[in-house]
């Protein structure tokens, strides 16, 4: 008598025990980098939407060590005092409903981390060898058992040198500054748009001229300039990338 089974939930595998059922789809690690103002964000979250997978924005945990060591007054030159700090606090990336709340130490810094002199200073800090090993090693424990898509400036080089989809998502800078200065023009009222393409233009700068892991695309990342195309293209040829990248894996 032939026993056919189906099933489409994970069995529990006992000892000794053949699982039945469909192959499990491998759970990639998915890395997009890329300069600020590119779309990483929101093409990520749309991403891992999709995909069904955890986003992981490391340049908020930048972010928070940067809010953190100017609420406590540390300097910014103080590799030591900043190196323990990063290393000490407690950052949760948690979603409520749609959006990505950022927590330090129980506290909510979701809106505190994203003024302009924030983003500067975490740059400034992100330079730091020991801020950058004690994040990275929260960023490998995050994502190394996959079915995530991480955003940053060095996860296809450093973080996850072997993901298995890595993209380089760029824009030009005026463009990348208008998408800055709407994102902060909501929620501050003094921000001009001439400032905030200083502000991005002095960014791409620090982050790609810096000693340790300077921005830079991985050899084997795929490029996407986002200039005038849709959230929802870009998403759609990242998702097709992936699709034969898992076909690959198996
Ligand atoms: O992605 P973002 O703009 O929120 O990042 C803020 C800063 O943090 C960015 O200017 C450089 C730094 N950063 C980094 O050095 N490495 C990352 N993986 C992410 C961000």
């Amino acid at each position: 008598m032939k026993i056919l089974l189906r099933c489409d939930k994970p069995l529990l595998l006992l000892h000794g025990q053949v699982a039945v059922g469909p192959p499990k789809k491998k759970q990639l690690i998915v890395a997009i980098d890329g300069p600020s103002g590119a779309g990483k964000s929101t093409v990520g979250r749309a991403l891992a939407k999709r995909l069904g997978y955890t986003y992981i924005d490391t340049g908020a945990m930048y972010r928070t060590v940067a809010l953190m060591a100017k609420k406590r007054s540390v300097d910014r030159e103080d590799e030591t005092k900043l190196t323990l700090l990063a290393s000490s606090l407690h950052i949760v990336l948690s979603r409520k409903t749609e959006e990505l709340h950022v927590l330090c130490d129980g506290e909510d810094v979701t809106e505190a981390i994203r003024s302009p002199d924030i983003s500067l200073l975490a740059s400034d800090i992100s330079k730091k060898q020991g801020v950058r090993e004690a994040l990275v090693q929260k960023q490998r424990e995050m994502g190394e058992g996959g079915g995530v898509v991480l955003e940053g400036r060095d996860i296809g080089t450093v973080v996850f040198p072997n993901a298995e989809a890595k993209f380089y998502l760029d824009a030009n800078p005026e463009e990348r500054a208008k998408r800055r200065f709407e994102e902060l023009a909501g929620k501050q009222a003094n921000v001009e748009l001439k400032e905030t393409l200083e502000e991005v233009l002095k960014r791409d700068n620090n982050d790609m001229t810096r000693a340790i892991s300077p921005l830079r695309k991985a050899d084997d990342a795929v490029f996407i300039d986002s200039t005038r195309r849709s959230v929802e293209e870009v998403v759609e040829e990242m998702a097709r990338v992936i699709k034969r990248r898992a076909a690959e894996e198996g």
